[in-house]
């Protein structure tokens, strides 16, 4: 039995939905810790496509019990729409939970957020206008409302006829908004309350009841490691804490929990929204991964900033959350390069520097160093098995994991579930200290 937690290793979008639903399958309980529907997590089975926000990547496995975390921050009208589509798509929804003491996006959230980034102009973050930022803003201001508070019709009333008020006066005073009726987002929000009831349980007992019953826990985190609110390239981050220290406060567990850390990271790099890229290509070379890889968010449908692979930001990820081994995504997107190049270090005020810098205006700054291995040119969407994949393909994983110190322990080369080559069981297999003494098998 292991706990393991799955965080994105870049900027968002390195196909945690799809390495989480692999995983599931030997998960007895899968629990999403942070972010809210600013999330899109893209799961890929057979000839159907799950576009999921809030519930975790394991729902597909109808024995999986999914947790939706305290840490998280729930818009109840995304949710439900998500809840109707899976129902639809023939899913059952029975097995989600809800924390109670998850915060809950309020209209007044989403109408700020996209409010205030039209007043930051150029200084824009370019949020995914969901109302993230406030929501989480209110739970440290604690004028928050929570799943508790929404279960409850006598306090939501209370608190909303309160709360709403109060924010009409930011509405109308500094963002020149109309405001809200209190009474109207009071009877749309009981609707929602009535309809997600019998999902909401104290989620962290839950979670304790089943580490006690030694079952498997999956701990799946949305966005990725430089968009976190302490450790990310901040301004230009979430409002959350996707890395692995996360998980813990999140979901209410202790550390002491925690088996492994499984990074997710794309064979290349994304971004979407503003802030600093040194990796980024503008020229063709960018259009060609942003076309092969259809990198255009799942929830907006932004087109994603593409570029070269970056180690020096790979091995942050690695410190920051403990890393025991790696998942490299989309392998397969490069198949049809001539060259490929991978950022070693940064040069950055003549100097070289081959750790991420803390300090914001110097990352910006930062001009990649690069190092250029040749291309495979022919297809690995169909590779099964390492012996598969083209040598050159294998030498570029091998330089990955050299340059990351941390061993691949899986390669997706497709959005499909058998498009995988598990190197190491993650789950089942050894831990870091026996893997990273063979980062990834040879012929
Ligand atoms: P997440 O937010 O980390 O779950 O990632 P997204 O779902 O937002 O974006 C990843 C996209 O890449 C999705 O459309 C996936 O279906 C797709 N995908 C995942 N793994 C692979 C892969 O190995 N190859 C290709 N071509 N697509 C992949
Ligand atoms: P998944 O879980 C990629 C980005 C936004 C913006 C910044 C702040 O699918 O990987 P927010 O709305 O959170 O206040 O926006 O964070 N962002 C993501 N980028 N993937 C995501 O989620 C993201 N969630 C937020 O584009 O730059
Ligand atoms: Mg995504």
């Amino acid at each position: 039995m292991a706990n393991v937690i799955v965080i994105g290793a870049q900027w968002g979008d390195e196909g945690k939905g799809k390495i989480t639903d692999l995983l599931s399958k030997s998960a007895d309980v899968v629990v999403r810790y942070q972010g809210g529907v600013n999330a899109g997590h893209t799961v890929v089975v057979k000839d159907q496509t799950f576009k999921l926000h809030l519930i975790p990547s394991g729902i597909l496995y109808p024995d999986t019990e999914c947790i939706i975390g305290c840490g998280t921050v729930i818009d109840p009208k995304v949710l439900i729409e998500e809840l109707d589509q899976l129902e639809q798509l023939g899913v059952s929804t029975e097995n989600l939970l809800i924390s109670e003491t998850a915060h809950v996006t309020m209209p007044y959230h989403r109408i700020l957020d996209q409010a205030s980034e039209e007043r930051r102009g150029e200084h824009r973050i370019g949020t995914t206008g969901r109302g993230i930022g406030p929501t989480y803003a209110d739970k440290s201001e604690r004028t928050g409302i929570r799943m508790i508070d929404l279960m409850d019709p006598e306090s939501l009333r209370k608190r909303l006829r309160w709360t709403v008020e109060y924010k009409n006066v930011i509405l109308e005073k500094l963002y020149n908004q109309t405001p809200l009726d209190p009474q109207a987002v009071i009877d749309e929000y009981l609707v929602y309350a009535d309809r997600l009831r019998p999902h909401v349980v104290d989620s962290s007992l839950r979670i304790y009841d089943a580490i006690q019953r030694k079952r498997n826990i999956l701990f799946e985190g949305a966005q990725g490691t430089l968009l976190d609110l302490d450790h990310g390239t901040y301004p230009y981050v979430t409002s959350s804490n996707p890395v692995a220290g996360g998980a813990c406060v999140g979901t209410g567990v202790g550390p002491t929990v925690i088996d492994r850390v499984i990074g997710v990271a794309k064979a290349y790099t994304t971004r979407v929204g503003e802030g600093p890229f040194p990796t980024e290509l503008h020229g063709i070379t960018g259009e060609l991964l942003c076309d092969r890889g259809a990198e255009f968010g799942t929830t907006t449908g932004r087109r994603r900033r593409c570029g070269w692979f970056d180690a020096v930001i790979g091995r942050y990820a690695v410190r920051i959350n403990g890393l025991d081994c790696l998942a490299i995504t989309k392998l397969d997107v490069l198949d049809e390069m001539d060259e490929i190049s991978i950022c070693v270090a940064y040069e950055v005020d003549g100097e070289r520097c081959n750790d991420f810098p803390s300090n914001a205006r110097r990352f910006a700054r930062c001009k990649p160093i690069y190092k250029t291995v040749p291309g495979w040119k022919q297809s690995t969407a169909n590779c099964r098995t390492l012996e598969d994949l083209p040598r050159q393909a294998l030498d570029y994983l091998k330089l990955l994991a050299e340059l990351m110190e941390v061993p691949i322990a899986i390669v997706s080369l497709g959005a499909s579930r058998d498009q995988t080559i598990i190197v190491e069981d993650p789950i089942h297999g050894p831990k870091r200290a026996l893997l990273s003494t063979n980062p990834i098998p040879t012929h």
